[in-house]
C-alpha cells in the first residue's frame, strides 16, 4: 500500500488498516468464504473441466485412427475361368445413371460377344459395331453391359485382377460393390471409375446415407477430395480419393494393369493398388497380408463415419456407362465430341469404343477367421 506526504510525494503507507475485520477473515481463506462465493467457484471450476474436457476430446478425436489390426484371411470366394459370368446377374432394366446405353440381357450379351470368357480373362464390352446404316444401330443408346455378382457381402478383403481398363470419350466405367436395391442405405465402394479417356487418373469413392465424412487423420498416398461420404451432399459426389496419373486408361493398360485390393472392415475401408509387375507375394500366393502393403492409395478409416453400420448386404458391379450424369456434367471442357453432343457421338461412331472394354483375370474373396 501506499500513501502521499504533504507535497503529494508517493510515500509508504504506515497507517492502520483500514478494515479491521479483514485482517481476521483474509480473502484468501476459504474458512470464511460464504454461500455464494462457494458456488460461484464451483460454477468457475465446471467450466474450466468443461473446456478441458472438450479440448482434449477434440484433440484426441483428430488424432484418432483405427487400430486395423491384421486380420487373418481365407479365401471364400473365386470368380475366375470360363464360367466367370454364371456367377452374376444382367442387369436389364433403365440406367439409373442416365447413360446413352441398352444394358444386354444375357442372350445379347452373348450373341453380340459382349460378355466373353476364357480360362484366363473375362472380357466385359460395349457394343463397337452398332452405327448409323448398319442392321441394328444405336441411335437410341448403344448396347452395352452391368453385372453384379450374386452373392452378396457384409465385408471381406476384395483382390480384383484387372488386366484392360475401359476408356475412350464417353465412357463411364466402373467396377464397385453395391446394393442396388438399397441404396444409399448399404452403402457404395467404387474401386476403379474413370470417365472418358481416363487420363486423370482412377477415383476410389465411398457413397453412404448422412452421417459419414472422411475428416479425420487418414494414411493414403491418394488425394482426398470432397471429405462427405453423404449421397445427399453436392449432388452424390461422394468422398473420392483420386488415384493419380497411370492407375487407370491406356497408362494403366499398356503396363498389362494390375490389382485392386479393397480391404473392407468395421474399423475402415482401404485400397490398394498394385501394378502388374508390383503384386505382393503373399496376394499372389493366396496369403493376402495387407500389413505388409505399405500405405494405401486411399483410406476410409471408420472414425468419422460408422463403416460397419453404413456398408452391407454388397454385390460386386462391372459396368461400362456411356455418358450419363458424371460425363454430360464435364463433356464441354472434356475436348470430346468434336462439337457433337455426348449422345450424338456414342449413337455415331462405333469405332471410337473399341478400347471401352474391362479385362480381369480373377476376382478373389477373402473373409477373416
Ligand atoms: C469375342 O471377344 C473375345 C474377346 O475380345 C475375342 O477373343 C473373340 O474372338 C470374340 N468372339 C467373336 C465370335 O467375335
Ligand atoms: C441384398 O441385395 C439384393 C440386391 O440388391 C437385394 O435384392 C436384397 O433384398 C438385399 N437383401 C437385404 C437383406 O437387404
Amino acid at each position: 500500500m501506499t500513501g502521499y506526504d504533504d507535497e503529494g510525494d508517493l510515500m509508504p503507507y504506515h497507517g492502520k488498516p483500514r478494515h479491521p475485520a479483514t485482517t481476521k477473515m483474509p480473502w484468501w481463506n476459504p474458512r470464511y468464504w460464504g454461500k455464494r462465493v462457494w458456488i460461484g467457484l464451483a460454477v468457475v471450476v465446471a467450466i474450466l473441466i468443461a473446456i478441458g474436457v472438450g479440448v482434449g476430446v477434440t484433440v484426441s478425436k483428430a488424432n484418432a485412427y483405427p487400430s486395423y489390426k491384421q486380420l487373418a484371411y481365407s479365401l471364400q470366394d473365386t470368380y475366375s475361368g470360363e464360367k466367370f459370368f454364371d456367377q452374376f446377374n444382367y442387369w436389364t432394366t433403365f440406367d439409373p445413371a442416365q447413360g446413352w446405353i441398352h444394358y444386354a440381357n444375357p442372350g445379347d450379351a452373348k450373341a453380340f460377344n459382349l460378355t466373353y470368357a476364357t480360362k484366363d480373362s473375362a472380357v466385359l464390352r460395349v457394343d463397337d459395331v452398332s452405327g448409323p446404316g448398319s442392321e441394328r444401330d444405336a441411335s437410341t443408346g448403344r448396347l452395352s453391359v452391368r453385372v453384379e455378382s450374386k452373392k452378396t457381402y457384409d465385408k471381406g478383403l476384395f483382390i480384383f485382377d484387372v488386366k484392360h481398363t475401359p476408356y475412350g470419350c464417353a465412357t463411364w466405367p466402373a467396377l464397385w460393390l453395391v446394393d442396388s436395391a438399397n441404396w444409399p442405405q448399404h452403402g457404395e465402394i467404387d474401386v476403379l471409375e474413370s470417365i472418358n479417356e481416363g487420363d486423370d487418373g482412377n477415383m476410389m469413392t465411398l457413397h453412404t446415407s448422412s452421417d459419414c465424412t472422411m475428416s479425420g487423420k487418414r494414411k493414403m498416398t491418394g488425394k482426398a477430395l470432397q471429405d462427405s461420404c453423404d449421397s445427399k451432399v453436392n449432388h452424390n459426389a461422394g468422398c473420392g480419393v483420386e488415384g493419380g496419373k497411370g492407375s487407370f486408361g491406356k497408362a494403366f493398360n499398356d503396363k498389362q494393369g494390375g490389382v485392386m485390393a479393397v480391404e473392407w472392415r468395421d474399423d475402415g475401408i482401404r485400397m490398394w493398388q498394385f501394378a502388374r509387375d508390383g503384386i505382393p507375394a503373399d496376394i499372389s500366393g493366396k496369403k493376402p497380408t495387407p500389413d505388409a502393403w505399405g500405405t494405401a492409395a486411399a483410406d476410409f478409416p471408420n472414425t468419422h463415419c460408422s463403416i460397419g453400420s453404413k456398408f452391407s448386404n454388397n454385390s460386386i458391379v462391372a459396368n461400362i456407362d456411356l455418358c450419363g450424369e458424371l460425363v454430360e456434367a464435364s463433356w464441354k471442357k472434356s475436348g470430346c465430341g468434336g462439337g457433337k453432343t455426348c449422345k450424338q457421338f456414342v449413337s455415331d461412331n462405333p469405332k471410337e469404343f473399341s478400347n471401352a472394354f474391362w479385362e480381369f483375370g480373377a476376382f478373389e474373396v477373402y473373409q477373416a477367421s
